[in-house]
């Protein structure tokens, strides 16, 4: 694993100084090194967790829009090479990540197809990582974006996505964005007046303070429907250090909707 030390091919993403950096993995080409690096190295088990909640919470209303013949919007935010797309929308948990994404061959085609008829938009500052989701048939479309500092060509493509979207996943992420970042995504999230869910996640024990002011943020703009919390992954030894007697980086899952 890196150190906490800029690589050459370095954008502009922030971590928390007492968190791992994972900046070259998600700018690689494929996500073979997602998988090797951080699925198999730190047993990165979210993606099982966040298909559970999806499915308990989220699911059976997309099911019976789908009844109805309606067609859903999704969008991943800070999808990074799509992994929480494989689980919600193509119901795979982890273990079936793992074996899609084994190799540079295998990770080209997604092995299941989506559950739901889903018209999904992948966004994230990673260039490499939305080709890919582009790619492998995860996204519809993508937007390339640093949401902290959006061009504003691509802050308008981001908040139609979010205002138009039924579903918006978040996993993992919000570690990464300014509280004013995660504001404003809430905003267009929140203008539309139907229905819409969202799923995302805390990380613990990183940026507590941060997160405890997003989640603050959260339920002023939206309605809180239910939660669980899990294992994220194991700590990096650098991690290790920095948390005296922690071994697992834990998560907290959270289900939102628009009030109505
Ligand atoms: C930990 S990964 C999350 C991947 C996936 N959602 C999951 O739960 O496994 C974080 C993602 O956030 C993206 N990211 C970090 N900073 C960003 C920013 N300022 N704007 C947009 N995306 C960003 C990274 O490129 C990376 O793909």
């Amino acid at each position: 694993m890196s150190e906490n030390k800029p690589g050459p091919r370095e954008i502009a993403i922030r971590t928390d100084e007492k968190k791992q950096h994972f900046d070259d993995i998600y700018v690689a080409e494929d996500p073979v090194p997602f998988k090797e690096r951080i699925i198999d190295a730190f047993e990165y088990v979210s993606c099982s967790f966040n298909k559970r909640i999806f499915d308990r919470l989220i699911l059976p209303w997309c099911e019976e829009q789908a009844r109805m013949g309606k067609s859903l919007n999704y969008v991943d935010l800070c999808c990074c090479f799509g992994n929480t797309t494989m689980a919600v929308v193509h119901g795979m948990e982890v273990d079936a990540i793992r074996r899609n994404w084994a190799d540079h061959e295998s990770c080209k085609t997604i092995a299941r197809p989506r559950r739901l008829p889903f018209r999904t938009i992948g966004i994230d500052i990673s260039g490499n990582a939305l080709a890919y989701g582009k790619r492998a048939g995860l996204f519809d479309e993508v937007i390339e974006s640093d949401l902290n500092a959006p061009e504003p060509e691509a802050k308008a493509a981001v908040d139609q996505a979010l205002q138009e979207a039924d579903v918006v996943v978040s996993t993992a992420a919000f570690v990464y964005l300014e509280l004013a970042a995660i504001a404003t995504l809430c905003d267009s999230f929140a203008r539309n007046e139907k229905e819409g869910y969202m799923l995302v996640n805390f990380l613990n024990p990183f940026a507590l303070d941060s997160a405890d002011a997003t989640k603050r943020l959260l339920l002023e703009k939206l309605e809180f429907v239910g939660s669980t919390a899990t294992r994220h992954r194991r700590l990096s030894p650098l991690e290790q250090e920095n948390y005296p007697g922690e071994e697992w980086a834990l998560l907290e899952l959270w289900v939102l909707r628009r009030r109505d």
